[in-house]
């Protein structure tokens, strides 16, 4: 089954084919991230204007790359919710034009499934069910995934994103956009011990996150030192927050897994690319007797591949749709996308 898939949830226009949900057949990313740079972040409105410019772009490369005719296809596909409410329509209304127009199903895929999904992809063998953390810009949410369409959100932030954190302490520090590989570079030479940060726990929510209080101390501590005239050591700082994001989420991810007698852990999303949360992990992971997948790099931030993987599953668990889809800023990824608000 060939199906086509469009993400443009937050500042990637993006679309890929799969055969059969694991088979990647085309890939095609056109990334704004060095148009939001010199905001310091995404502004919602561009992000949507470069949508529309890119998408049918994107889509018209992906075919090419292929070597398919858009009637080849036998769905198409699109990110729903959550992400950014206007750039996430027009992804979806492409998608349900370009559906319709071919007499095919539309599948509605949700972005944090998908995120999960693109384990499907690296690794042939995985199967649900497993525990999943997704950790990205927008969201750090650990997931009982029971099947590939039937899930349990097991703990999520009350706050920020782990991601938030990461980049708005390289923004103060005048690292590049977005900043979570900068700080993840630099703090290999740093010192995690020099600066201390709090922890990102929840009174009473052993699987919940706050990350607000940490972005707020890291960012506090810049400040501070710039107000007395002290220097901020960059690697210490980076090597200190890199320290606070794996210490809060590895081990609440490996007791969800232990307490849900889940033998396999997955990791995604941007963060999920993060060294030394991937050593927290692989550590904690290796001492408990759980197995570790842990995608490459490439498919950890946002792409078209992992909507096109999730959306074959979707299909087939009878998740489809039609040109009556909406979509929604935020939802949870146990929700079925296909019948909210219907
Ligand atoms: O999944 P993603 O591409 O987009 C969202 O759905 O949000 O995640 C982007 C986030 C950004 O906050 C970025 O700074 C962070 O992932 N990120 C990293 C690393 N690479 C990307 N954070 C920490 N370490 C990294 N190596
Ligand atoms: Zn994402």
């Amino acid at each position: 089954m060939l199906i086509l898939a469009i993400e443009s949830s937050c500042d990637e226009t993006a679309a890929a084919i799969s055969r059969d949900g694991r088979e990647i057949l085309a890939d095609v990313v056109y990334s704004q991230a060095d148009m939001h740079a010199e905001y310091g972040g995404v502004v919602p409105e561009i992000a949507s204007r470069k949508h529309i410019e890119k998408v049918s772009l994107v889509v018209e490369r992906a075919l090419k790359q292929a070597g398919l005719q858009a009637s080849d296809l036998d769905a198409v596909a699109a990110t729903c919710a959550p992400g950014l409410i206007g750039a996430l329509l027009v992804g979806a209304n492409f998608g349900k034009a370009a559906a319709l127009a071919l007499g095919k199903p539309f599948i509605p895929v949700h972005h944090i499934r998908g995120h999960i999904a693109a384990n499907y992809i690296a690794f042939p063998e995985l199967e649900p069910p497993f525990t999943a953390l997704v950790a990205s810009g927008g969201h750090t949410v650990i997931i009982d995934v029971e099947t590939y369409t039937d899930m349990r959100v097991i703990g999520t932030t009350r706050d920020d994103a782990a991601g938030e954190a990461f980049d708005k302490t390289a923004r103060i520090l005048g690292l590049e956009y977005p900043g979570g590989a900068a700080i993840d570079r630099l703090s290999k030479q740093g010192d995690p011990k020099k600066y201390k940060l709090p922890r990102a726990q929840v009174q009473d929510s052993p699987y919940d996150f706050s990350f607000s209080g940490v972005k707020t101390a890291a960012v506090n501590l810049v400040h501070n030192a710039r107000q007395k005239g002290e220097d901020i050591s960059v690697p210490d700082l980076a090597a200190a927050i890199s320290n606070a994001v794996a210490e809060a989420i590895a081990p609440r991810v490996v007791a969800a897994a232990l307490e849900n007698g889940r033998k396999t852990v997955v990791a995604a999303g941007g963060v999920a690319a993060n060294s030394t949360l991937r050593a927290a992990l692989q550590d904690l992971c290796n001492k408990n007797g759980l197995k570790l997948c842990l995608p490459p790099l490439k498919l950890c931030g946002d792409n078209g591949s992992m909507i096109a993987a999730q959306a074959y599953y979707e299909f087939m668990a009878g998740n489809t749709s039609d040109s009556a889809q909406n979509c929604y800023a935020t939802m949870p990824a146990e929700e079925k996308l296909h019948l909210w608000d219907l």
